[in-house]
């Protein structure tokens, strides 16, 4: 997601400029052409040829530089930015920008642009709580701009506070996750809704002792995290693992078998797409020992009873992929789970193989789908199965929407400046009613009801252009959801 794309690193006069240079250095490494833009406060904390060293680019500080290779500075580097990250950023760049001040390089560009801004804050936790530092962050985030940050921690003033620049991990999961939801590319998660299921559940025999499935969560967490970097908005309901939460994810935390099926019962509804790659505990103990149990006797017998397959109960018209954990016949008894549970796909694993499973950094698995095609995959990262997976999903969901004839529509400047009605065109008049009714129309987040008029075909979307900061150019799908009653809308950025 990050390769090859353009952005603008601001950096401003703070203590933790100094952690931009890792930021920087990262990006670069990831294949990202960094631009990075300094306010002359910034370069007193960290030397820009820090920068150029890093990225191969000069940093830009001087708004009239002759010798800058760019063509009028700000404009060019608006231009050119897939996304402009401002870390640190200050009170003072918090303030200009809420205020349209443009009086150096980094604030020019950032009223020049129109890709997504991010803003990584640092700065004491006194001016960061002050009331109008918080309107302004306010303010931006009203219009759009994305805040990473800050953390509570050790503030360079010695107290202890919200004031901590965010982590670089922290700052380019959100940057791939801002990266990913803009354009609409194929195999984009643009605007859909992924549950991922990650790591073990633990059933409880007494206080101290579980039953329990091997798993580290590596698969899962690397699912969340891709499926994240292609814009989709995560749900990652996790077993207990030692590994690091992602971010831009939303997390839920189970333990037991019945916490998962209730986490993922929760959260379907609003999917497209249920990915069920934690090992799940078949069977629990019939009862709990509130008490640690004693050892007596030579032996334990424990009475199991069997917990709710969450795959096969969890229904609706998202699509379901599960995994199987094989030991023999792979694909024949990995078939026969994708029968029975009703899967659009499954993902199998010979836990026998090498170097491939439970707690490794790679995978070996055959991916087979709903027409019994096969494929086999070589030993790759998780995180490449993981694109290979979702490679899959992004082309049934596509198929899916082509099945389902959606309509698209064209954003156009007078929906937006006027607020003027989305009008459906005729060849897709059938996907709506013939008679005058009440229609449903909803989002991930948000539902609205619409009287709709079949003498006319159109229905007014503009409070949604607003919140969903459409613009023109950007694409309305229609989807019908259930029959000619309910419609999903999606808007596909340009
Ligand atoms: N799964 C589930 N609920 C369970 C058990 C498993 O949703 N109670 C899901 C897993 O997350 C996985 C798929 O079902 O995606 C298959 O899990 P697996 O353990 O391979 O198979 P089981 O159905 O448990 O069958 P068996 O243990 O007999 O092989």
């Amino acid at each position: 997601m990050l390769e090859g794309k353009t952005i603008v690193l601001g950096v401003t006069g703070s203590i933790a400029a100094y952690k931009a240079v890792d930021i920087a250095n990262q990006l670069s490494r990831a294949g990202v052409n960094v631009d990075v833009v300094m306010t002359k406060e910034a370069t007193k904390f960290v030397a820009p040829l820090s920068f150029r060293a890093l990225t191969g680019r000069a940093a830009v500080i001087d708004m009239f530089d002759a010798s800058s290779e760019f063509n009028i500075t700000h404009i060019s580097l608006a231009g050119a930015a897939n996304v402009v990250v401002i870390a640190p950023a200050t009170a003072n760049i918090i303030a200009k920008l809420a205020a349209g001040i443009a009086d150096d390089v980094l604030s020019c560009t950032v009223l020049a642009t129109t890709a997504p801004v991010v803003i990584a804050p640092a700065m004491d936790v006194n001016m960061y709580e002050n009331p109008v530092t918080q309107e302004n962050v306010s303010k931006l985030k009203e219009r759009g701009f994305i805040f990473v940050g800050p953390r509570f921690g050790k503030l360079a003033s010695g107290k202890e506070g919200l004031g901590r620049l965010a982590n670089t991990e922290e700052i380019i999961g959100v940057i791939s996750q801002v990266l990913g939801r803009s354009g609409y590319v194929p195999g984009s998660f643009a605007d859909r809704h992924a549950v991922v299921t990650a790591g073990s559940t633990q059933e409880f025999i007494d206080p101290v002792r579980i039953i329990s499935n091997r798993s580290s969560g590596k698969m899962g967490y690397a699912l969340a995290e891709a499926v994240r970097d292609r814009g989709a908005k995560v749900t990652l309901i996790t077993g207990p693992t030692l590994l690091t939460k992602p971010v831009g994810v939303e997390v839920i935390d189970v333990c037991t078998a019945e916490e998962m099926f209730q986490a993922v019962k929760n959260a379907v509804p609003r999917a497209d797409v249920l990915i069920m790659a934690a090992a799940v505990a078949d069977y629990r103990p019939k009862s709990t020992a509130k008490e640690k149990i004693k050892k007596k006797g030579t032996g334990l017998t424990l009475e199991l009873e069997r917990t709710t397959d969450i795959l096969s109960e969890v229904k609706g018209d998202f699509i379901k992929v599960g995994f199987a954990a094989e030991s023999e016949n792979l694909v024949g008894n990995a078939t026969q789970k994708l029968q029975q549970k009703g899967l659009d796909l499954i993902v199998a694993n010979d836990i026998t193989a090498k170097d491939s499973g439970f707690g490794a950094d790679s995978n070996q698995v055959t991916i087979i789908d709903r027409e019994g095609k096969v494929d086999s995959l070589p030993l790759l990262p998780k995180r490449e199965v993981a694109e290979k997976i979702l490679d899959k999903v992004a082309a049934i969901l596509s198929k899916r929407q082509n099945d389902m004839n959606s309509v698209e529509i064209a954003v156009t400047r007078s929906h937006i400046k006027d607020n003027s009605n989305v009008h459906i065109p005729k060849e897709r008049w059938d996907l709506f009613p013939d008679f005058y009714t009440k229609i449903e129309l909803r989002t991930d987040e948000n539902i609205i009801q619409r009287i709709f008029n079949p003498k006319y075909h159109e229905f007014a979307l503009g409070e949604w252009f607003k919140a969903y900061q459409v613009k023109e150019g950007d694409i309305v799908r229609i989807t019908p959801i259930e029959g000619k009653e309910k419609y999903r809308v999606e808007f596909l950025k340009k």
